[in-house]
């Protein structure tokens, strides 16, 4: 196919502006739109994407009914590294292949997540409110914040061992702590590499000071702590999410928060973003929420916008997809 006659569109995007990527596809003689339809309804997804050869696509919904109002569209890149709002089944039927980028972040949403269990085990975030509230009466109280535990010979329960969970046992190896894995899907040649024997789910919970969880949201993993996980953890043990909001029933999280069952939690990402107003965590002092931003850094940022114009280049060179979620899609498309 003729680089003029490739069209790339990205249906919505977090950059300030996507000015970088406008030149380079000039560069290339490519065609590029790029749209915010974040908010959109589905038929005006449809009506922006149908004639794209690539979509590149952030939070909207590839749904069937927008794939199936594509006319010519080969290759999705998600702009992430989750696909959960990509209908895979979908695309595969219709040999459409998707890409995403799961080797961009890895570094900053392993960093995040040690940085939420210390910001936790140490109470920093209550802290500083409890310093503010305190030097406003004129006193020297810390009473509210007591009591802390040393991380120093704590146990860290990883749930998911892949990019990031591997990663957070590798940062964290410094610290003087133990580990339990859960990672029922982890092949034994890894395990070897890395050293590390799997638990159950259960066992985890029960041993666990600090627990961290990093699998892709699937059917499997929707609300895999819930009620269940949470009553099998310790009253001192904090919970720390930068995986998918998804993984968690935050209801339940909040109920063992208020009534101290655990001891804290730390979130970064939610069911629906940005979270409701009435989000259950929110005001509670045992909860430390960020908004969805483990990924970042200047660098990261960066990185995928390269990794996303370098995945173009492999579609024009006719080469690729450098890491397809369905790569049995080409088969469909036959
Ligand atoms: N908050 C953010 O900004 C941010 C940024 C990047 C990635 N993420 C999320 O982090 C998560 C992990 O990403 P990754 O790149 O490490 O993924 P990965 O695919 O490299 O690793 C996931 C691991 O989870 C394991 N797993 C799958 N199902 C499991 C189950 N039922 N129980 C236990 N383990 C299971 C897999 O075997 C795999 O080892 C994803 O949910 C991704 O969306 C969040």
């Amino acid at each position: 196919m003729a680089r003029q006659q490739i069209k790339v569109v990205v249906t919505d995007y977090i950059e300030a502006d996507l000015k970088w990527e406008q030149a380079e596809m000039a560069r290339r003689g490519v065609q590029f739109e790029c749209c915010q339809l974040k908010q959109a309804s589905e038929a005006e997804v449809i009506a922006r994407t149908a004639d794209a050869d690539i979509v590149v696509v952030n939070m909207v919904k590839i749904t069937p009914s927008v794939i199936a109002g594509w006319k010519k569209v080969k290759l999705v890149i998600r702009h992430g590294a989750g696909y959960d709002n990509c209908n895979v089944p979908a695309l595969t039927q219709r040999g459409i292949v998707l890409e995403y980028i799961p080797d961009y972040c890895q570094h900053e949403v392993a960093e995040q997540a040690i940085a939420l269990m210390m910001a936790a085990a140490r109470k920093v975030v209550w802290s500083r409110r409890v310093l503010d509230d305190s030097v406003a009466r004129g006193e020297w109280d810390f009473a509210p914040i007591v009591p802390m535990f040393r991380v120093d010979g704590a146990t860290v329960g990883i749930i998911g061992c892949g990019r990031i969970g591997s990663l957070v046992r590798r940062k964290l190896s410094g610290f003087g702590v133990k580990f339990l894995i859960c990672d029922p899907y982890l092949a034994p040649k890894r395990k070897a590499e890395l050293g590390v024997e799997t638990t159950d789910l259960e066992t985890l919970c029960r041993g666990s000071d600090f627990i961290t969880i990093h699998t892709p949201l699937n059917d499997e993993t929707r609300h895999m702590i819930n009620a269940q996980a949470l009553s099998w953890m310790k009253p001192t043990a904090y919970f720390v999410n930068t995986s998918r909001g998804g993984m968690v029933d935050v209801n339940a999280l909040a109920a063992a928060l208020r009534e101290k069952r655990i001891a804290g939690a730390a979130i970064d990402v939610f069911e629906t973003e940005p979270p409701p107003k009435d989000y259950p965590l929110l005001g509670l002092d045992n909860a430390i929420v960020t908004p969805h931003l483990s990924w970042y850094s200047k660098d990261a940022e960066q990185t995928i916008r390269e990794k996303i114009v370098q995945d173009i280049d492999l579609f024009i060179q006719g080469a690729g997809p450098r890491i397809p979620v369905n790569p049995e899609a080409l088969k469909a498309r036959g």
